[in-house]
């Protein structure tokens, strides 16, 4: 029996509910080396603002225990660049999402401006996780009015589906997912890293040069998860649900919390084959369980009917 794979994210019929979480899969260049990229759900690039962004200072990594910490700092080629890198990857047969970032709405914009060109960018992952803005010092992630704005001012320049990726750094995230919802979103994805640090004691001195960078991995699963519940709950948006997945029974927990498809970060840099892996496992779940779609057990676990 053949499990049907496909789930839907705005206009983007995905063949299977599985992508590389941005800024962990470049575009993609390394890890074709390992498995057939085509077999993606989709493909999500690294942040991308308008002028090229050499990045942090080093050390940008930090292992932790069940993770890592990363400033990367949004190292990227510019918008330009991206949209020829970008256009190479159309062969693959792949929805393409691109990540979006900048220090202002004005930078956001004109990136999409640049992208819309681009037939390969299929959509857009727009990174309201930046801790600055020029708009009254206010962190684009963690206001609901500023993300409001962003969102209509972006839905207005594009018709391709409009992804936003929330912060998790935030004490109530559903007023953020509705902000978006309400001003045209066309799927939410969550989480991005949680702020943390790490320090050197033989140096007596921050490990990471940017002092301050974003937790991701196995560590922040059950935060992930809880996050990917509430917002299921507080919006009609599909939810692309990410944060220390790295096996396909972890894509299942998320799926079955209400998540539409999955995202993979950090587990990539341990296992480049984490993504197929998954893609595989999470049919076998569903064939050994019954089940004919994944469209069956999207928020399943909410509904008292797991057993
Ligand atoms: C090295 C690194 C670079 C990242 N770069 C970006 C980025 O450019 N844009 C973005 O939205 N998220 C970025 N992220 C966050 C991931 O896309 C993802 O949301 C987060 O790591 C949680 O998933 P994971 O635990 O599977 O890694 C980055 C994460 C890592 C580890």
């Amino acid at each position: 029996m053949t499990v049907d794979l496909s789930v839907k994210i705005g206009k983007l019929i995905l063949k299977n509910p599985v992508m590389p979480a941005s800024g962990c899969f470049g575009y993609g260049e390394e890890y074709a080396r390992f498995f057939n990229l085509s077999r993606l759900g989709a493909i999500v690039v690294k942040g991308t603002t308008m002028r090229p962004r050499p990045g942090n200072k080093p050390p940008r990594i930090a292992e932790t225990p069940a993770g890592i910490l990363n400033a990367i700092g949004l190292q990227n080629p510019g918008a330009e660049e991206a949209r020829l890198r970008i256009g190479q990857l159309a062969g693959y047969g792949i929805p393409v999402i691109v990540n979006v970032a900048g220090n202002s709405k004005e930078e956001y914009l004109q990136v999409i401006q640049t992208l819309e060109k681009e037939e390969a960018a299929s959509a857009y992952e727009i990174n309201v996780s930046c801790p600055n803005i020029k708009a009254g010092g206010l962190s684009f992630g963690t206001d609901p009015g500023v993300i409001y704005e962003l969102v209509s001012l972006l839905r207005a320049a594009t018709k391709k589906t409009l992804i936003v990726k929330l912060s998790p750094n935030v004490t109530d995230i559903t007023p953020l997912a509705r902000a978006a919802e309400d001003a045209g979103a066309d799927a939410l994805s969550l989480i991005n890293t949680l702020v943390g640090t790490a320090i050197d004691i033989q140096k007596r001195r921050p490990l990471l040069g940017n002092v301050t960078g974003g937790l991701s991995g196995p560590a922040v699963k059950p935060v992930a998860l809880h996050f990917v519940w509430q917002v299921s709950d507080a919006v009609k948006l599909p939810v692309i649900g990410m944060g220390g997945i790295s096996s396909a029974e972890d894509a299942v927990e998320f799926l079955l919390a209400g998540a539409s498809a999955v995202a993979i970060g950090t587990a990539n840099f341990v296992n480049p084959l984490v993504c197929p892996e998954v893609i595989d496992g999470i049919a076998a779940y569903l064939q050994e369980n019954n089940f004919n779609s994944v469209g069956e057990i999207i928020g399943l676990a909410k509904k008292g009917k797991a057993g």
